[in-house]
């Protein structure tokens, strides 16, 4: 397919490419938009780089999402997935169905998460992110104030929203906050300790479940279990998956859009002095359109979940085999030049701005107006309270975690002013 001067694929999955993908990108969109790979687990799986052929391919009802129609998990290799949790029986979840039990669940899951019950909570993320400042401006200093961003920041906000809002008691969220915190470290590497963290979040859950159908109240599992439609329910174990799924889903996402956002904004001090000039003038309109940009520009996402043909088709020109693994390079299509203007640019204005980054069709985000809630206050918070936030390592020194989903900072390690300091 290839003219015989193109030179070869660059080197994906390495060290270097996790700490910049967006050049081998470019070149997959323009030479081979729809790449045939190994993947660094073994499996061979479709990369969709372009966004006309990732918008299509989300949409396309031939690309299931259930991996029993995955060619290798057919013989048992069972690579794809969640670690730990088909052991843990929560497979039946939003990102592992199709219709008519997708459609079904997500009917159900969305009476409960409606976009009002996120409006109600945005006072307690705003609590939970003044809290976490007080915490970084609190610790003992002598001329400068340091911290981890990612450790002391961005982290904890999401597993302390979310839990507050599934209604697990504030005396029980640091267990999460452990599991969660395993999950995160090593969801690319070792899957033991993951495999186990999942058992024991899914052990948790469970039991809640069961004491609040007891006793509901006003938090989002009762409202899980109220949840109805002509009748139906969801099963407990239909609701264990439901809250792992938002747990899974609305955490390490929501870390690398705080974590990768405020990165960006670092790296890009104009872009950043309009923004903190807007905040200080009360408009918050740029922090609307800015956080859409950051998620545009480089998303916690980067592959949507897996999707498996459940035929021979075509996509993009290239022919794709039933059963085989397709994944849609979200990264990739935000930063393609056919749809954005200037796609390398962070415009904090971008208007025309329909990014992939909450995917698109039946499996759009579910959790982004809460996303969105946490992104909106963690960045404006950040800039408002501490003005002369700085980076405090070479960006050639920062570590991106290396997991295949997500896209995000091991560490971010920042310095500013000190509250003793200040004027
Ligand atoms: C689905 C991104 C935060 C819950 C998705 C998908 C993407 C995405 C790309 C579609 C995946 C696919 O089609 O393969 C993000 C980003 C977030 C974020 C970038 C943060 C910035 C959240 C939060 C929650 C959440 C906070 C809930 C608390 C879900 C659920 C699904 C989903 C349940 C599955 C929906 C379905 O299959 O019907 N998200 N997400 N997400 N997200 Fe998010």
């Amino acid at each position: 397919m290839h003219e015989n001067h193109t030179p070869p694929a660059p080197p994906l999955f390495t060290w270097e490419f996790a700490s910049d993908p967006y050049p081998a990108y470019a070149w997959l969109r323009e030479h081979a938009p729809v790449h045939r790979t190994e993947l660094p687990s073994g499996v061979e799986a479709w990369l969709v780089t372009r966004y006309a052929d990732a918008r299509q391919a989300l949409a396309d009802q031939r690309l299931s999402k259930n991996p029993v129609h995955h060619s290798e998990t057919a013989h048992g290799k069972g690579k794809v997935g969640i670690p730990g949790e088909r052991s843990a029986n929560l497979m039946t979840h939003l990102l592992n169905i199709d219709p008519p039990d997708h459609t079904r669940l997500r009917r159900l899951v969305s009476k409960a998460f409606t976009p009002r019950r996120v409006a109600e909570f945005a006072p307690r993320v705003q609590e939970l992110t003044d809290q976490l400042i007080d915490a970084i401006l609190d610790k003992p200093c002598v001329e400068k104030g340091e911290a981890d961003l990612i450790h002391e920041f961005a982290f904890p906000l999401p597993i302390y929203a979310i839990c507050d809002m599934l209604g697990v008691p504030r005396e029980d969220q640091d267990d999460f906050r452990d599991w969660a915190g395993m999950m995160i470290r090593h969801g690319g590497g070792p899957r033991g300790g993951v495999a186990r963290s999942v058992k024991k979040m899914r052990t948790y859950l469970a039991e809640l479940i069961h004491r609040k159908r007891e006793d509901l109240g006003e938090d989002l599992i009762s409202g899980l279990i109220r949840a109805s439609d002509h009748g139906e329910h969801l099963t407990e174990n239909e609701a264990a998956a439901m809250a792992f799924i938002l747990l899974f889903a609305g955490f390490e996402t929501t870390v690398n859009l705080i974590g990768n956002g405020t990165y960006a904004l670092l790296r890009h001090p104009e872009q950043r002095a309009r923004l903190q000039r807007a905040l200080a003038e009360g408009d918050e309109s740029l922090l609307a359109t800015g956080v859409e940009e950051l998620l545009r520009y480089d998303g916690p996402v980067e592959l949507a979940t897996w999707r498996f043909a459940t035929q021979d088709l075509v996509l993009g020109g290239q022919r794709i085999a039933e059963g085989d693994p397709v994944l849609v390079v979200l990264a990739a299509a935000d930063r393609d030049p056919e749809r954005f203007a200037d796609p390398d640019t962070l415009d904090l204005s971008r208007r025309d701005n329909q990014h992939l980054g909450y995917g698109h069709g039946i499996h759009y985000c579910l959790g982004a107006p809460l996303a969105r809630l946490e992104g909106q206050a963690a960045i404006a918070t950040l800039l408002r309270r501490l003005p002369d936030l700085s980076l405090a390592a070479e960006p050639e020194d920062l570590r991106w975690r290396g997991g295949l989903i997500m896209r995000g900072l091991r560490t971010l390690p920042v310095e500013f002013t000190p509250k003793s300091h200040a004027l």
